[in-house]
This record gives C-alpha cells, structure tokens and sequence, in this order.
C-alpha cells in the first residue's frame, strides 16, 4: 500500500486528481469531481454516473477499511463550495 495511501486518507483535498477514492472499482478523485460539475448532485448519481461506491470489498481494498462514500460526500460539498 502506497504510504500517501495512508497519509492522506481522511482529507480529500490533499488528494491527487488520479489518486483513488473508490478502491473497489477503480474510480479516481478527477472523474468524481467531473462527474459532479456535470451535475451529479448527490452520492446516488456520482454512482450512477461513475460506478463509485458500488463495490463490496471495501475493507480489503480500501486503505480505510470501509466504503468510499464518506469521501464522495466530502467532494460533492467541496465543489459545490466552488473548490
Ligand atoms: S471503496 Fe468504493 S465501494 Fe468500496
């Protein structure tokens, strides 16, 4: 596990745009944000629209050990801050 993984993983404005947020299916930070500057609104659509937070092994796969919901929810209210 890469240690920024580790470092960096309860603020997702530290993130990278290619860092994952999703460890189940592979969905980067970049495609989140676009997704919701797209209109996704909520965490239904950005799954909807990226597959996000649609996976069952979080707590192998995720450096948090649980579902990357948390932080789809903290980037939906960051851009809509305008971040
Ligand atoms: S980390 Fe996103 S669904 Fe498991």
């Amino acid at each position: 596990m890469p240690l920024r993984c580790i470092t960096k993983k309860f603020d997702v404005t530290t993130l990278d745009d290619d860092d994952l947020i999703c460890y189940c299916i592979g969905v980067d930070k970049k495609t989140i944000v676009e997704a919701i500057r797209e209109g996704a609104s909520d965490l239904k659509a950005v799954k909807e629209q990226t597959g996000a937070c649609t996976g069952s092994e979080c707590a192998e796969k995720n450096p948090n050990g649980r579902c990357c919901s948390k932080e789809i929810r903290q980037l939906i209210a960051l851009v809509e801050k305008g971040a």
